[in-house]
């Protein structure tokens, strides 16, 4: 009898800027696969492939977009790298996701006039991750936090937008952190529910947004 092959998981951390979930994510890859757990670090928007570049200049102000342009762009980084994705977790590779779509409408509908189903819909289809990690920051401890304030959407009040925003977006996937402590402290939180999630998915299905 043919046995299935257990996929990986498809993990992905959210919060604000500077929250600390970039190298929370890519300490765990490390670990993970020091301890023969096959993963990989990936992050959005990726800032290497064709649609990232625009994206790259974007953030960095050199060049200006409508917000709709803007949106659509972001989530075109998403699908250039889907194939990719899905066919890495097929093979058993479990991804951990810096920022994903729920980035892309958290921000983007924190924008005047940006209607937040309006953002979802270009979503509609890519891999559904089985749990999201949401790093939380009080906006004290966010401002203490090195470089906040240098690329485009690093501002105080918009932050605040796009936290409320990822309220709105949670369903029963998501797991609230607590970032205000050190790097080993959150490590250990965020490898056990890693590990924990891994188990849980292995022989689901993946799913897609609707
Ligand atoms: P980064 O600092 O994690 O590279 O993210 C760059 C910025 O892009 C960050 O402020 C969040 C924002 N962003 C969007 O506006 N839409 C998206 O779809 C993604 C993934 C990020």
């Amino acid at each position: 009898m043919a046995s299935q092959i257990p996929r990986g998981a498809f993990i992905v951390f959210e919060g604000c800027d500077r929250s600390g979930k970039t190298t929370q994510a890519k300490k765990l890859v490390d670990y993970l696969n020091k301890n023969n757990i096959p993963s990989q670090f990936v992050n959005f928007p990726d800032r290497t492939i064709s649609t990232g570049h625009i994206i790259d200049e974007y953030l960095r102000k050199k060049i200006e977009l409508p917000d709709q342009a803007a949106h659509l762009l972001f989530s075109a980084n998403r699908w250039e790298r889907e194939p990719t994705l899905t066919k890495l977790i097929e093979q058993g590779i479990t991804l951990i996701c810096d920022r994903y779509s729920f980035s892309g409408v958290a921000f983007s509908a924190a924008k005047e006039g940006m209607d937040i189903s309006w953002c979802f819909q270009p979503e509609k289809g890519l891999p559904k991750p089985d749990a999201v990690l949401l790093f939380k920051l009080n906006e004290e401890a966010l401002q203490r936090r090195k470089g906040f304030g240098d690329e485009r959407y690093e501002q105080t009040d918009f932050q605040r937008k796009v936290a409320e925003n990822y309220e709105k977006l949670k369903d029963n996937i998501w797991i609230d952190i607590d970032a205000d402590k050190d790097i080993d402290t959150l490590g250990l939180i965020v490898k056990d529910i890693v590990i924990d999630t891994i188990k849980k998915s292995q022989f689901n299905p993946l799913e897609r947004f609707v």
